[in-house]
């Protein structure tokens, strides 16, 4: 008898596991903006490539009455920003209701994020809150803590990325764009699902990613809103054709488990369609299981990544990217690195201010030196969250990627600006305070200011100082204590910089720009206290402080000049080649007890050439992809003249070109070896052929083929020319195809020494190192066709004039020492621009308060690479601490004053405690077992100090009690 069960139990078993589980995924890819804008898509008729598609309203409606018809049918909801436009326009009965649904797992909220962001083009900061915004509207309002990633239709993917959703409480994730020979190779190796072990990361943050097998379709023939339904009449061929699918789908996977989409992009909106042909299929198949070997499931990821956990499996580890992605030999998508640039440097410099200005709130909060926020906490709340969500629209795969239509990227444009004019509705009333319980004033009245092109662009000052008015600034340091050069642009004029206790400071006053000698910078330097304000005036003085700096008069026999940049610099120029040397006296810190001074010559070259875009009609260059017509560049804008101005703390080298003006600009007391190069690309002519514009800058190093690009602003990737680390590759497309993601900077290491040359950039954009010693940056492109990608519009962004855009862009080239981190200091100062607040007065000179407390005292940190960030909840704060440093920990000491709570995931919506509890534990085919760590959270909170790895990033919850 005993014997007999045993046996029967093993026959059952076994039975069971052949059979193969399929997990459907009803689903629907709602892109935040793409041919519409965000309100078109929600409720608008939706007609793409000829097809009627449905709206937002139409498909959660239609989801949510439809999925109460069987307990058993699921669906997932991703894009968080649409979930909430439909929520706001629900009665209570309704969300009640959809809240159960959630509660029941019939409804999961997968990703969680407010959009599905990009991945090459943003920064780390801001898919952080991209994230966050998602995930606290989710808590608050469904009570839900997401727990997978699902990046179905970015177009590549970050190391960094992997790292980040890890530790945002994801334990898998879910991707479909890889390049099409990689995919072809982890399909036929059954690779398609690993451990992703970003390299330069903590071991612990590790994610099981998946790369879906039908991007993120239906199987074929199974598009149930275009395709044949399935009813009793066909039920029986048509689920012996779906079960055929699954049986091919098997050879590519490691378990008895499948998991697959039903859907597309904008789907479901008539889900009856789709959920009576799946309860068809289902009745059918599972009625003869045995028949068919398998077993169909309504499904959501989680549910299928329990099942494939539970199993005792070995997974392939990944360490590497997803970059470039190319869907065949002559398409890779690596022209939208640079896509849209005037967009790229408004969203980077955006989430830029978002930062800063959420610190200036909780100061605020915290020391209550006005009334401002007491009164309007939740006004300024509101505010603000409304400006995150905007900011969070910009992460979106086809917004700050530029592959958008002009009308959509127009729209994501006032968003961002309302959201930016809504924080300064009470963010100048507060400083304005500020600065008054500073300095005597009859009244302040704040403005802010972008010169994208000239002086005039900056109403206030322009109109100030062509009548002789004084000007009032106060600049915000939004980081450690530092000396920082400020420019201004103005109109010229006599005038120089005042500090608060009425003494001149040294100014450079530089009208540089060819085309209209009234435009001019002026320079002045200061040390600035660390994350305070410190208020200085444009006033009407001639003093001996101020240099209008006239041209360096150069004979024009000369073919040669030297300028002395600095006390232990100077820059050789050859006016005939265009060619710079740059010498200088380094401090060595190779032996530890004394330090060494070296002396060090760097030559380099710039140059900008062009691509024609490839428009052959197989395939063209566009928005997504870049295919030029030939892989050589051709000389876009030679320089025809160099002029130098030569201050007492700035030194500029114009560079004029037919199409390009170039400053180069030393500072005199700036860290030795950095270079700030200001690039002002003109209208891009194009009659019939596009154009791809790119700076090349040559430097004499050896760095043999390769090269290393960040990771959305973190991690450095290494990249070898013409090489793909994880598979064979084969390449046609030799430039674009060595293209990556530059969301920061880009290096080279020479083989022979210890030197290294570093670009950081002020915008994400592309590029690559394709000879040696070489950089080459995408900065500009204007091209008068599609690439066939869906945009269908070709990238031709035209000015008022309907000339092309102009665009002001900044890049800094540094000289270092291998490991020296001076690239990733000016990362960060870049980072840390001040903001800069322009006010008139009535008083040339300053009456200070002696009482006056401008210095913060609430964040005390003196480390340039340890970002650390406060935002006020209602009735907490969250401390977020960024280490951005490759070699060095960080050590932030907790102030007497703050009371951590607890450390908590990226996204702040739970403690990394709980999180650490759900980690799953993976074992990875070479044996080795992926798990979460301990931490060290108690012992760190006795000794009232936080240490920060190399790259980590860190989020606590506390509470601040006022001093
Ligand atoms: C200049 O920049 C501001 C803000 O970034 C933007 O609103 C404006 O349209 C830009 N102007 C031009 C001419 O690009
Ligand atoms: C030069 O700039 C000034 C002030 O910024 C402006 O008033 C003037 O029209 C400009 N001139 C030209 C030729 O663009
Ligand atoms: C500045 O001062 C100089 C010398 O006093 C004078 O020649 C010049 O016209 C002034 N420039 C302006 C713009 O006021
Ligand atoms: C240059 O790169 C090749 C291939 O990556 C490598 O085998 C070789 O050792 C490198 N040479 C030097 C001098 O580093």
């Amino acid at each position: 008898m005993f014997i007999l069960f045993v046996l029967l139990h093993f026959i059952i078993c076994q039975q069971q596991d052949k059979l193969t589980y399929v997990h459907l995924v009803p689903h629907s890819h709602d892109d935040y903006g793409w041919l519409y804008t965000i309100d078109e898509y929600y409720s608008n008729r939706i007609i793409q490539f000829g097809w009627d598609y449905g709206n937002i309203r139409d498909i959660l409606n239609s989801v949510y009455n439809e999925i109460q018809k069987n307990p058993q049918r699921k669906y997932i909801q991703v894009e968080i920003g649409f979930l909430s436009m439909w929520w706001d326009r629900q009665t209570e009965d309704v969300r009640q209701k959809y809240k159960d649904l959630v509660k029941n797992g019939q409804i999961e909220i997968i990703n969680g994020g407010w959009t599905m962001h990009d991945e090459a083009t943003t920064y780390f900061e801001d898919i952080i809150d991209q994230m966050t915004v998602g995930h606290q509207w989710v808590k608050d309002h469904l009570d839900v803590i997401p727990s997978i990633g699902w990046q179905i239709d970015p177009f590549g993917h970050q190391s960094t990325n992997a790292a980040l959703f890890s530790q945002m409480g994801f334990n898998a994730q879910w991707f479909a764009r890889v390049d099409y020979q990689d995919f072809e190779y982890r399909k036929s190796e059954k690779r398609l699902e690993m451990i992703w072990q970003p390299q330069e990361q903590c071991e612990e943050n590790y994610i099981f990613s998946a790369v879906n097998y039908k991007h993120y379709d239906a199987p074929t023939n199974f598009y149930f809103e275009r395709d044949e339904q399935v009813t009793p009449y066909n039920v029986q061929h048509k689920a012996q054709e779906f079960v055929n699918y699954f049986k091919q789908m098997q050879r590519s996977y490691r378990t008895n488990h499948l998991m697959h989409t039903m859907g597309q992009d904008f789907a479901f909106s008539k889900s009856e369609i789709w959920f009576n042909s799946i309860d068809n299929l289902i009745d059918y198949i599972n009625s003869r299981k045995d028949q068919f070997g398998m077993e169909i499931l309504y499904s959501t990821p989680s549910k299928y990544l329990e099942e494939i956990n539970k199993q005792q499996n070995i997974w392939p580890v990944n360490n590497n990217d997803f970059f470039p992605y190319a869907d065949n030999s002559n398409a890779y998508w690596t022209g939208y690195f640079t896509s849209r640039p005037a967009l790229k440097g408004l969203t980077k410099d955006a989430g830029r201010y978002l930062q800063a200005v959420r610190n200036i709130i909780s100061f605020e909060n915290i020391q209550k030196r006005t009334n401002v926020l007491t009164v309007q906490f939740d006004f300024m709340y509101n505010q603000l969250e409304y400006y995150e969500q905007q900011m969070a629209a910009l992460m979106h795969h086809d917004a700050v990627s530029g592959t958008e239509r002009q009308h959509v990227a127009n729209d994501y444009i006032k968003r961002v600006c309302e959201g930016q004019k809504k924080v300064r509705d009470f963010l100048h009333p507060l400083l304005q305070e500020y600065a008054l319980q500073d300095i005597f004033e009859s009244e302040i009245k704040y403005h802010e200011c972008h010169w994208n092109v000239t002086s005039s662009e900056c109403e206030i000052t322009n109109s100030l100082i062509s009548n002789n008015k004084p000007i009032l600034i106060s600049i915000f340091n939004p980081s450690v204590k530092r000396q920082m050069n400020i420019r201004i642009r103005i109109p010229q004029a006599n005038v120089t910089i005042l500090n608060d206790k009425n003494q001149f400071l040294k100014t450079d006053f530089i009208c540089s720009n060819p085309e209209n000698k009234t435009d001019c910078d002026l320079y002045f330097r200061d040390l600035f206290q660390g994350y305070s304000f410190q208020h200085y005036k444009i006033v009407f003085f001639n003093s001996n402080y101020h240099k209008n700096v006239q041209p360096l008069q150069i004979p024009e026999d000369k073919t040669q000049i030297k300028i002395e940049l600095s006390s232990i610099s100077n820059l050789k120029i050859d006016l005939q080649a265009k060619k710079f040397t740059y010498q200088t006296w380094e401090t060595s810190q190779k032996y530890s007890d004394f330090q060494m001074q070296q002396y060090r010559e760097y030559d380099f070259s710039l140059n900008y050439n062009l691509y024609y875009s490839s428009q052959d009609w197989g395939q063209s260059s566009g928005a997504y992809i870049f295919r030029p017509e030939t892989q050589q560049s051709h000389t876009y804008s030679e320089i025809k003249n160099i002029v130098v101005y030569q201050g007492q703390l700035v030194t500029v080298v114009l560079l004029e070109g037919e199409h390009v003006t170039t400053q180069l600009r030393f500072y005199s007391a700036n860290y030795d070896k950095v270079i700030e190069v200001e690039t002002f690309v003109h209208p891009i002519q194009v009659q019939n052929t596009g154009k791809e514009i790119i700076m090349v800058l040559n430097t004499g190093l050896q760095n043999n083929k390769t090269f290393y690009t960040d990771s959305n602003g973190l991690d450095m990737q290494k990249r070898v020319l013409n090489f793909r680390p994880t598979w064979n590759l084969q390449l046609q497309q030799e430039v674009s195809g060595n293209y990556y993601p530059i969301g920061a900077l880009i290096s080279l290491k020479d083989i022979n020494s210890d030197q290294q040359v570093s670009v950081v950039t002020d915008r994400s954009q592309g590029g690559t190192s394709l000879k040696e010693g070489q950089i080459e940056i995408m900065i500009h492109r204007r091209i008068v066709r599609d690439d066939a990608r869906g945009v269908g519009e070709s990238l031709n962004e035209v000015d008022q004039r309907n000339q092309g855009i102009s665009q002001k862009i900044r890049h800094f080239i540094i000289f270092e020492r291998q490991n020296e981190q001076l690239s990733r200091r000016i990362q960060n100062e870049l980072d840390a621009s001040p903001l800069i607040f322009f006010s008139q007065t009535k008083n040339q000179y300053f009456d200070y308060r002696s009482n006056s407390q401008n210095r913060n005292k609430i964040i005390e940190n003196q480390n340039i690479y340890l970002r650390v960030y406060l935002r006020a909840y209602k009735n907490y704060y969250t401390l977020r601490l960024y280490n951005v440093n490759d070699i060095s920990s960080a050590q932030f000491d907790i102030p007497q004053n703050y009371q951590i709570l607890e450390e908590l995931t990226l996204t702040a919506n739970q403690s990394k405690k709980s999180w650490s509890e759900k980690q799953m534990k993976w074992t990875s085919n070479n044996g080795k077992v992926y798990q979460a760590q301990q931490d060290n959270f108690q012992k760190e909170i006795q000794e009232g100090k936080f240490i920060l790895k190399p790259l980590q990033l860190r989020v606590f919850k506390l509470n601040i009690v006022s001093t």
